[in-house]
């Protein structure tokens, strides 16, 4: 069956912007569900994209919209735990749902973002619920075409995870670094978003699972001093224990922002690193984390490089 009508849940999001920018210009007619029409704005204005407001968590208002679709892409997520709409509700109960209503509409392909490392086995609720989900959705394998992909943390222009150290480098003098020896192997969101689209009608993916990292494995000491580095601060990086990494995500959890609950920590007792080689289906070669962080972390523009080796020239 030809895809022409996608609904994407979660793409006011990070990830979520590169995904239907791409499904955009690949010519689909894409269905943008957010909460706040404000979050998706930036979405607005691409030719294929409408932008809907519609509280996924609610039944009726997601029956009504993804009826007619063709596909289904989730990538509704959460980082920290609350009452409301836990782990449980978002990553386990909403991904149960969308394939239980792609199975009842007749919608025949959904994708499902799912994280590195998830299992039933892991030691944080994020990674647990992650799994919780990938199970839920594969319940209804024999009815529909399921691809799951597992990301390594992802980072590009937006992100939340090389933007926050960058955030605590120029306020710090000294980062005091919960879990500096946890293993990551970043991926470019572009990349990520390659892979969504390309698969998106390619039967080869269909009951697919996939691990996607970048093209290096980086300890998490060595990703807070590469952004040190790229900001041009020299900073003391002190890494703390696993006690008191325990100890500093119980304190940072209560605070009315979180940037780090014990539950992230636990997260980063598994290391945060891709068991299979980078798919060889998408015919890509990941991008490194230092092509591309320049340009985002100081605002530049590749050319812009040019300027500062004239300025340190005197030309
Ligand atoms: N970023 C990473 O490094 C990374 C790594 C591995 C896996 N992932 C997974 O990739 C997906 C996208 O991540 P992201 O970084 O793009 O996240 P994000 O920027 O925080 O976006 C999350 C999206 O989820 C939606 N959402 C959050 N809470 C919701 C709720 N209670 N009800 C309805 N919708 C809700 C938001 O939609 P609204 O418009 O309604 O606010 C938003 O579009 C997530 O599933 C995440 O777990 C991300």
């Amino acid at each position: 069956m030809q895809i022409r009508k996608v609904v994407v849940l979660g793409g006011s999001g990070f990830v979520g912007g590169y995904v239907v920018a791409k499904l955009d210009a690949a010519g689909y007619q894409v269905k943008v569900l957010t909460r706040r029409r404000e979050s998706a704005k930036h979405l607005i204005l691409l030719p294929n994209v409408e932008v809907v407001e519609c509280n996924v968590m609610q039944d009726a208002g997601l029956d009504q919209e993804l009826t007619g679709s063709d596909a289904v892409i989730n990538l509704v997520g959460i980082l920290h735990n609350n009452k409301t709409f836990g782990f449980e509700r978002i990553h386990h109960q909403l991904p149960r749902r969308v394939a239980q209503l792609c199975a009842e509409l007749g919608i025949p392909r959904l994708i499902q973002m799912s994280a590195l490392q998830a299992s039933a086995s892991a030691p944080s609720a994020y990674l647990r619920s992650k799994a919780a989900g990938e199970a839920a959705v594969l319940e209804y394998a024999k009815k529909l075409d399921i691809t799951i992909f597992r990301p390594s943390v992802i980072f590009g222009r937006g992100d939340s995870f090389i933007n926050l150290f960058a955030q605590l480098i120029k306020l710090l003098p000294v980062v005091m670094l919960a879990k500096p020896d946890a293993k990551f192997q970043p991926i470019w969101v572009e990349d990520v978003a390659i892979c969504f689209v390309s698969s998106l009608q390619n039967i080869a993916t269909y009951s697919k699972v996939y691990e996607l990292g970048g093209p290096k494995v980086y300890s998490l000491r060595q990703l807070v001093q590469a952004v040190a580095d790229e900001l041009g601060k020299k900073r003391i990086i002190v890494g703390l224990n696993d006690s008191l990494s325990m100890m500093q995500g119980f304190a940072l959890g209560l605070m009315p922002i979180k940037l780090m609950t014990t539950d992230n920590i636990k997260s980063m007792q598994v290391d945060n690193v891709c068991k299979q080689e980078f798919p060889t289906f998408f015919n890509l070669t990941p991008t490194a984390l230092e092509t591309i962080m320049p340009e985002y972390l100081n605002n530049q523009v590749p050319r812009a490089a040019y300027d500062k080796f004239r300025g340190v020239a005197g030309r």
